[in-house]
């Protein structure tokens, strides 16, 4: 009998060496002429477990992981075909506490399907949001978007129903979907992950998007850092076009939606939307005044959406099982789940998908298991690169848009950072103004300029020069660039800075408030 193995091409696994698994699983196969078919999926989401192998048994699929290529001749002997035990065996990784306690939706198939497979996708539900949409037509589909609270995973949460009518309402001989795949936040990889383990979920997005505002071209910006997400991404499309769910007439409608996937050199300002359309069009990455907005005047100056990975991966969800479940899921104006992403200093990385709510803390001890290092936690920059460090004695903050602003904090993608009690935090305020002067797309003197006096003051402030006068002259600066800059990367770098001078103050050589010891 074949016997049926799953081993991840997911970006990770592989640079934890799932394709020399591959080579050795073959070799060992070929060795017993044991018959083998090995499937190529997404990963889990469980990356300390990464290459994690999955052996297809009459009890379901069983698990081993880390698995490294010197392991698999121990693997066989131990009679892994069958499920065998073995230090590396994990059980059926569904049931694994760190998969057991998320709710997936986005994520759902992630790491169960075979990505490159239209019919596995179909298989597992894939689809049938596009139906319903196609049964229900623009105005509904909008109405369903609006009623799951979906808002914008890429950072800004603006609510994704709104965008779309914006566009839907737009009077133009051509609409665009532009899919924000840039992903350029530190500690963040869902949209990875996603594009590489279930791609045809973002075609749908996209596709269903299209429909709902008259779009008939779609365009998915990402980096030239994915190679592994735009092979499976195109894969997909070639796929989802030979079965007629992309071109003329989706699955025989009225309706026609064609889509490809275009490459950009990694500049983190080119994630900022009006950079990202000038990036599509063949130019310099910089950010364009608002208004117009993208809605009115994006791609080629013809009305655009552009949504992250994460919102419209979510909405073949909301169309399959109507707006009303999405929304039950969350907290306040935060509806749905969002795929968190643990990473850092973190025993247990990885992807977790869960309702909005979720506190900080139960993500980074409980679910995360502490630090690698086994040091006691400091604290985490969540958000990216411009969101702010929040310290242990915040970690009871709930994942949700509105309690992080509150606390000048923000989820941003969804991506968390942890640090342990090595952490510098000038370092880190630094660190924050150095990214800033070197992405800058320099078009705004706050944060041209702005952040190259933040490093020089930085600088003197961790040398012991005038600190006190230095640090008030900073938070001037950051005062300047909150308020003066023309987009968020200017208007944000300051946070991860304050943040840090505010919960550690300390460590800049002034005394600690009580404020922020509380
Ligand atoms: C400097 C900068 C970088 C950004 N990078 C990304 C990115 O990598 N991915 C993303 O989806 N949004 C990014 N954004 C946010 C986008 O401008 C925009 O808000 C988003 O694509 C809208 O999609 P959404 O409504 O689905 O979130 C960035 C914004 C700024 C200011
Ligand atoms: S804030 Fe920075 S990145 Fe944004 S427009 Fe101004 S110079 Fe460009």
């Amino acid at each position: 009998m074949t016997l049926r193995i799953y081993v991840p091409k997911d970006a990770c696994a592989i640079a934890c060496g799932a394709d020399e698994v591959v080579e050795a699983i073959q070799a060992a196969a070929l060795a017993r002429r044991q018959p083998v078919e090995i499937i190529r999926n997404g990963s889990r989401g469980m990356l300390w477990l990464e290459p994690l192998v999955e052996v297809v048994t009459p009890e379901g699929r069983i698990g081993y992981g880390p698995v490294g290529a010197e392991d698999v001749e121990s693997l066989f002997a131990a009679g892994f075909q069958e499920g065998g035990a073995h230090a590396l065996r994990i059980g059926k990784p569904e049931e694994h506490p760190f998969m057991a306690k998320q709710t997936r939706l986005t994520f759902a198939r992630c790491g169960i399907i075979d990505p490159a497979s239209y019919s596995d996708y179909r298989a597992h539900g894939g689809y049938k949001g596009l139906e319903r949409a196609l049964a229900l037509g623009p105005v509904e589909i909008i109405e369903e978007v609006k009623k799951s609270g979906l808002r914008g995973r890429g950072g800004a949460g603006f609510p994704t129903a709104i965008k779309w009518k914006t566009v839907a309402d737009a009077k133009a001989d051509r609409k665009y979907i532009v899919c924000n795949a840039d992903e350029g936040d530190s500690g963040t990889f869902a949209d990875r992950m996603i594009m590489e383990g279930d791609p045809f979920e973002l075609i749908e997005g996209m596709t269903i998007a299209g429909i709902a505002v008259g779009a008939t071209k779609g365009y998915v910006y990402t980096r030239s850092e994915y190679p592994h997400a735009i092979w499976a991404m195109e894969k997909a499309i070639a796929a989802a076009r030979a079965h007629g769910m992309l071109g003329v007439n989706i699955a025989g409608s009225q309706y026609s939606f064609d889509m490809e996937v275009r490459m950009g050199a990694g500049a983190y300002v080119c994630g900022e939307e009006t950079a990202l359309l000038d990036s599509l069009e063949g130019k310099r990455g910089t950010v364009r005044a608002k208004p117009p907005l993208p809605a009115h005047k994006g791609l080629f100056q013809k009305p655009t959406v552009i949504n992250n990975v994460l919102s419209l991966t979510a909405v073949p969800h909301i169309l399959a099982d109507g707006g009303e479940f999405y929304a039950n899921f969350g907290m306040g104006r935060s509806r749905g789940t969002m795929p968190i992403q643990i990473a850092g200093n973190i025993k247990y990385g990885g992807l977790f998908e869960t309702a909005f709510g979720i506190p900080l803390g139960e993500l980074i001890n409980d679910i995360g298991g502490g630090t690698a290092t086994g040091k006691p936690v400091k604290a985490a920059q969540v958000g990216g690169p411009l969101g702010a460090y929040v310290p242990t004695w915040q970690f009871d903050l709930p994942f949700d848009y509105e309690a992080f602003a509150a606390k000048d904090a923000l989820i941003g993608h969804g991506g968390i950072v942890v640090f342990d009690e090595d952490a510098d935090m000038k370092k880190m305020a630094r660190f924050a103004m150095e990214f800033c002067s070197v992405e800058s797309c320099g078009k705004c003197t706050p944060c041209r300029i702005g952040s190259t006096r933040g490093v020089e003051l930085m600088d003197r402030i961790i040398a012991g020069e005038r600190v006190e006068a230095n640090l008030a002259t900073l938070t001037d600066l950051c005062q300047t660039m909150k308020l003066g800059s023309l987009c968020a990367l200017g208007g944000f770098t300051p946070y991860p800075v304050l943040s840090a001078m505010t919960h550690f103050p300390e460590e800049f050589g002034a005394p600690r408030r009580l404020e922020a010891a509380e």
